[in-house]
């Protein structure tokens, strides 16, 4: 079974069953027919963070199971939303009943369910921040279990879906809590012209203006967004750094660390535009990777090595892949 359209990037990998499981007893169900499978079956939402190296060998959920429950307390709103539910309708869903809170999330592709796992978050929000709890499927344990948010360790990008419960959690569905009266999250490059008491919607036309214009339309162009993570370095490396690059992008954290723009990283090797085979570094913005038409899971492992090594060769900062990257039988770390 092909499962080019179920992967943003379009490439061209097979797996050996699919199914298409739209409600959480369909869900469960699947998981309890493959628990004991050689190959873990490799759980798809919207398929916009995966890049398929070769044909799966394994069964492949699709998670489509829908639903939002609004409810309110007297300072916020609280969702239960399915994982199957596409994010940004979500981000539309509350706009639509004036919720705020989730409109510096507008247009990441994918769904509810991804969201948790690697902690999305653009424009100065994260998933992690409006995350009240997570319902999953335990695998090994065969059983619902429902994590707070405190329970999935949220980070940069990361999770305890990446970590302890790789490759043993399904995710069900989300719990959102969205205070009544936020304070708008205005501090993030384009948004920092809006004015203080720019309303949900002024934010969320930004947010879509400034995403249409960097990151390619996947519908049109297969992509992932950014192919890399942006890597955190401490103080005194980026002090060298600092001394050879004066220009370098790097954004202060609490911790005394520095997260640096591999954006710029890339850019600065010289490398937008560049092609491995079908696979493009997207001259709008380097961090993501492109399919130019017939992309093979090596064209993509080639360009992921060819970046990372120039970046390590040019400023001694190694690279690490952002989206997931799968094999015959499971996640492969390149
Ligand atoms: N830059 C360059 N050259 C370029 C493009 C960017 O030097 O051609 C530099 C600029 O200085 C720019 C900086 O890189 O200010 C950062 O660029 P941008 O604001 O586009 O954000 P990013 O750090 O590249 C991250 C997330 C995106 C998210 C945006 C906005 C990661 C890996 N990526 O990208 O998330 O949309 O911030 O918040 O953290 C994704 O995860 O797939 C994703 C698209």
């Amino acid at each position: 079974i092909s499962l080019n359209s179920f992967n943003t990037f379009a490439l061209a990998a097979n797996c050996q069953q699919l199914i298409i499981a739209k409600t959480r007893a369909e869900l469960i169900a699947a998981c309890r027919q493959h628990q004991h499978d050689d190959v873990p079956p490799l759980v798809l939402g919207g398929g916009s963070n995966i890049l398929l190296l070769e044909d799966f060998e394994g069964t492949v959920i699709k998670v489509e199971n829908h639903g939002i429950k609004l409810q309110q307390t007297e300072s916020s709103y609280l969702l239960a939303v399915e994982a199957g539910e596409t994010w940004h309708e979500l981000v539309c869903y509350c706009l639509r009943y004036q919720i705020p809170g989730l409109e510096n999330l507008a247009l990441i592709p994918g769904t509810v369910g991804a969201a948790p796992i690697q902690n999305i978050g653009a424009y100065g929000v994260e998933f992690a921040d409006v995350c009240d709890w997570v319902e999953y499927f335990d695998m090994a344990k065969q059983q619902v279990i429902r994590l707070s948010a405190a329970q999935c360790q949220f980070g940069y990008r990361d999770s305890v879906f990446k970590q302890q419960l790789l490759d043993k959690a399904l995710i069900l569905g989300v719990g959102l809590r969205l205070p009544k009266h936020p304070q708008p999250k205005l501090s993030y490059g384009p948004l920092q012209q809006l004015p203080a008491d720019a309303s949900s919607q002024m934010i969320f036309d930004c947010v879509c203006a400034t995403r249409r214009e960097k990151i390619p339309d996947p519908t049109r162009l297969g992509n992932v967004g950014s192919c890399f993570k942006n890597p955190i370095i401490a103080a005194d490396e980026y002090a060298r750094l600092l001394g050879e690059f004066p220009e370098i992008v790097g954004y202060p954290l609490a911790t005394g660390e520095t997260k640096i723009a591999a954006a710029w990283l890339i850019d600065k090797a010289g490398l937008k535009g560049a092609c491995y085979g079908d696979v493009m570094v997207h001259p709008g913005q380097p961090l993501v990777l492109v399919n130019r038409g017939n992309a093979s899971g090596q064209d993509v492992v080639l360009a992921l090595q060819s970046v990372r090594s120039k970046v390590y060769q040019i400023f001694g900062i190694t690279l690490e892949p952002e989206p997931r990257t799968y094999a015959a039988t499971g996640e492969k770390r390149i």
